[in-house]
């Protein structure tokens, strides 16, 4: 294909302003997807995406258009809304020339908004400002053009108005698209030069590698070469995605689509890497991207704990789609045999455990996540913990934990309960700036374990769900943290110990204590409850002692009725965790991490 007919662009925007929807329309418009075919957000693959209504892995499809006559051949890339998953959004831009930027006409500017447009400007994208949703009665387009033109420069009459529910507007926007965008440049005689930004594994056919030709042309049968590793491979076949599948003789300058060459985990195909041929290798690779870097961990135990095998085999299966995805084999006192995971945030966390959930069939239990820690010991040694078990137990000297800078966008009457919440996570005012009259951008440095649990819900009840947040990383600070400990008749029961603020440890301490005491059952002791940081006690219960007797609830002669209680019992006893000598039944562990 003639690089002058290609336009590769992505969509950008904030969630739930509409990304999926235009992208839908723009298949159907463009007829690679027909009508009858049509189902809501054809591009998000996978049963959870559609249900959370979410894009996680981003797709590429090619689509054919006409302007003046000319067939052209555009490319769409389609990018993750979430923070979570930012850098799967800048891989795809790597592989564009233009963005449409794409906001919601009735909510205007939101801080997603922002962090991508940032990433398009910094990777040289041509954008094109988009309003959707020009249907809902309460679109304000005329005062968010403005917004818009405000932020990007240009005049707000240039922005253009859409609705990818009704497709108003679309077919103007596809032209656009071709007439805006700047065709892709590229060496056609040169040594091939390919950019993996996406690596899928598929159960039928291996990994699924989507490209980006930059340089020369990929052809089938071919043997090309991974340039970080220089492991090659037989090019088994090679096409376009419109949308489903479509093998191609080959792919030149500019164009997007697959390859497959049998390889069965994502990371021999490994996203940015270069691709070049075999014979005539190119010399130098393309800019690559940084690799995802895990930010939470948690503890993945399985409620059964024969299903230890399985959970480890569903790890790895969900490591060959996803990158970003550590782990490795933990065991805790309390909970077993099970997996310390590493994840980008809550989110995530919460989809990879749903997916193993529910596609492998597991039942699991997570600990509290925590971030990263560098601790630096007495003896100058510095460890990173993980897991609060990890926490050297002797003299500290310093405790360093991961920073982000922070992006609040929210009308400007929140201003006062936003700043209170920064406030209250140890927040460090940057910047406040009005991007119209009404809205304020709020820049805060904050500590990472203080954002990436609940504040954003925090944030989203305190501006009756109008503010809007992103964040990334941005190095680290020495703070007052501590490692809390909770003892059940002076043994340490692991799955609880928190690494916390020295001002939270108490409050910590606190409500574990008093979970713990209204969850175990009574022994035939009296069992000391303590919250401790190294050996002092900062929080105490009792559970009194009692002889729990089963068949004192039968005060009738009936022996069968005794009996199956009696073997109830038994049942119980066998999902008993022993810690030291008290049992606890693995139910009261669940519901304690549970209910957090
Ligand atoms: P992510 O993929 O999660 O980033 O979200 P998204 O940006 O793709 O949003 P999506 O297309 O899922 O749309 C979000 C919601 O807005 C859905 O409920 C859509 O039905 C609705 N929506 C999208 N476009 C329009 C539109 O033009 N008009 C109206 N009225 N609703 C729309």
């Amino acid at each position: 294909t003639d690089p002058a007919i290609i336009r590769n662009f992505c969509i950008i925007a904030h969630i739930d302003h509409g990304k999926s929807t235009l992208a839908d329309r723009m298949l159907q418009l463009t007829g690679v997807v027909e009508q009858r075919d049509m189902r809501a957000q054809y591009l998000d693959r996978m049963d959870i995406e559609r249900e959370r209504g979410i894009t996680i892995k981003s797709q590429a499809v090619r689509m054919p258009w006409e302007v003046d006559g000319t067939a052209y051949a555009l490319n769409m890339i389609d990018t993750p809304g979430h923070v979570d998953f930012t850098y799967e959004v800048s891989r795809s831009l790597a592989a564009c020339e233009g963005a449409v930027l794409l906001v919601d006409a009735a909510q205007g500017i939101e801080a997603q908004t922002l962090a991508n447009l940032y990433l398009a400007m910094e990777n040289d994208l041509t954008i094109i400002p988009v309003l959707n949703k020009i249907d809902l009665p309460a679109a304000q387009p005329e005062k968010y053009a403005a917004e818009l033109a405000n932020l990007i420069g240009g005049d707000p009459a240039d922005v253009l108005k859409v609705s990818g529910k009704t497709g108003e507007g679309v077919e103007s926007l596809l032209d656009k698209i071709v007439r805006d965008l700047p065709a892709p440049v590229g060496d056609a005689s040169a040594p091939a030069r390919a950019m993996i930004f996406d690596s899928v594994y598929d159960t039928y056919r291996g990994v699924v590698t989507y490209v980006r030709v930059v340089d020369g042309k990929l052809s089938p049968r071919e043997r090309i070469q991974m340039m970080s590793t220089k492991a090659s491979h037989e090019l088994l076949e090679i096409g376009v995605s419109s949308p489903e599948p479509t093998p191609t003789n080959g792919l030149g300058v500019g164009e997007v689509g697959y390859l497959i060459t049998g390889v069965k985990d994502v990371r021999q195909s490994k996203v940015g890497d270069t691709i070049t041929n075999l014979a005539r290798p190119a010399a130098e690779s393309l800019a690559g991207y940084a690799d995802p870097k895990p930010m939470v961990f948690s503890g993945l135990y399985p409620i059964d704990g024969s299903d230890y095998p399985a959970l480890r085999e569903a790890l790895d299966k969900l490591k060959l789609n996803d990158a970003a995805l550590v782990y490795e084999p933990e065991t805790s006192a309390a909970l077993g045999f099970g997996f310390r995971v590493g994840f980008l945030g809550l989110l995530h966390l919460e989809i990879v455990r749903e997916r193993l959930e529910r596609e492998f069939n597991l039942d699991l239990i997570s600990t509290a996540p925590n971030v990263i820690y560098e601790v630096t010991t007495e003896d100058k040694k510095t460890v990173t913990v993980t897991n609060p078990s990890e926490f050297p137990t002797g003299k500290v000297l310093e405790v360093r934990e991961p920073m982000v800078s922070a992006t609040i966008l929210a009308p400007n009457e929140f201003v006062g309960a936003i700043m209170e919440l920064c406030q209250s996570r140890r927040g460090d005012m940057k910047a406040m700036d009005y991007l119209s009259e009404d809205r304020v951008e709020l820049r805060y440095r904050l500590p990472l374990a203080e954002i990436v649990f609940d504040f954003f819900d925090q944030l989203k009840s305190k501006t009756r769900g109008y503010a809007s947040l992103d964040w990334k990383a941005e190095g680290e600070q020495v703070a007052d943290l501590v490692k809390v400990d909770i003892l059940l008749q002076g043994e340490q029961v692991d799955a609880f110990s928190a690494i916390t603020h020295k001002d939270k440890a108490y409050s910590y301490g606190v409500m574990m204590t008093s979970k713990l005491r209204e969850l175990i059952p009574r022994q035939q002791f009296e069992v000391p409850i303590q919250a401790a940081i190294g050996s002092r006690i900062i929080a105490r219960e009792n559970i009194r002692a009692i002889r729990k007797d089963v068949l004192a609830k039968c005060y009738g002669g009936d022996i069968t009725r005794k009996r199956k209680l009696l073997e109830k019992q038994k049942e119980g006893k066998k999902r008993m965790k022993m810690v030291g000598r008290v049992e606890v039944p693995q139910e009261a562990f669940i519901a304690a991490l549970s209910s957090e």
